[in-house]
């Protein structure tokens, strides 16, 4: 049975995707902070027939995805499908935005998704099989004021993600920049923009269709998905509009609605 690495599983669009490779037959390692939701996640999913190991760790402190890998070898575990999903957004002007929301979603949104591909690549190349899927957003395809680093973050991910599938084009490996539009899961409570027009106007898919459509993306060994007709249409008319109007229009969106 293969195995999947799914970061950031105790919740939101990660926990679905747990359950869809779970009845897909997968056996599982989740990780994410609370050790108490991850063992909740693991007793619901182990009556599957599959395998569940869950490590409690914070992925935006620097040596954890190192140290995550060496325990997957210490025990034996080789990693055949790598779901590098664990995010999160701040909003907020930069200029007041505290530092460590700022260096912590950089550390957790680009340094562990980065290194955690660095690690468990190159097994995946000498196997000659693998896939790896990089939870972006649809944030990834404009400037985002309000929520700057978020956006450039998501930026990073499509960037990287594209680059590295190209060069593994033939390697057996795929590499799948996902993205999701507004999602109805923490994701806007942690980020302070439960009320912002994105969320409030324009409406949230659920965290089950974003999931279902992540897990066809990555199967099909897809470069590049966004979930949801809507959300790939907006993605698409950002290449058209002059960049100062698309970043006008994503500062609109992202402020607060009327009530
Ligand atoms: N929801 C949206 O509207 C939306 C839209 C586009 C893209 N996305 C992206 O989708 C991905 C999943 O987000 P979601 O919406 O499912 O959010 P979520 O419901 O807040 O779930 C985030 C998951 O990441 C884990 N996590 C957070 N910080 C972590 C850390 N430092 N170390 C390890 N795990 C950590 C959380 O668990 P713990 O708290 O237990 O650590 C949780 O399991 C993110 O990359 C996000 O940027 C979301």
């Amino acid at each position: 049975m293969p195995t999947v690495l799914i970061t950031g599983a105790s919740g939101g669009i990660g926990y679905e995707l747990a359950k869809l490779f779970a009845r897909d037959r997968h056996n599982l390692v989740l990780v994410a902070r609370s050790n108490e939701k991850l063992t909740q996640v693991a007793a619901e999913l182990q009556p599957l027939g599959v395998t569940v190991k869950t490590i409690a760790l914070d992925l935006a402190a620097l040596p954890a995805p190192k140290f995550l890998f060496d325990q997957l070898q210490r025990d034996g575990i080789a990693i055949d499908i790598l779901v590098n999903n664990a995010g999160f957004g701040a909003f907020g002007e930069f200029a007041q935005m505290p530092e460590e929301e700022i260096h912590g979603q950089i550390s957790l949104n680009i340094t562990a998704l980065t290194e955690l591909t660095r690690l468990f690549l190159p097994p995946m190349i000498a196997r000659r099989s693998g896939h790896i899927m990089n939870v972006a957003s649809t944030a990834a395809f404009q400037p985002g004021p309000l929520m700057a680093v978020y956006y450039a973050t998501k930026a990073y991910v499509l960037s990287f993600s594209e680059a590295i599938a190209n060069e593994l084009h033939g390697s057996g490996v795929t590499v799948t920049c996902f993205c999701p539009g507004s999602t109805d899961t923490g994701f806007a409570k942690r980020a302070g923009t439960e009320n912002s027009r994105i969320f409030k106007q324009f409406g949230a898919m659920s965290a089950e269709e974003v999931a279902r459509d992540g897990y066809r993306a990555l199967m099909a060994g897809r470069t590049t998905a966004i979930s949801g007709a809507r959300n790939w249409m907006v993605a698409q008319s950002t290449r058209f509009a002059p960049r100062k109007v698309v970043t006008a229009i994503s500062r609109w969106v992202a402020e607060k609605a009327e009530p």
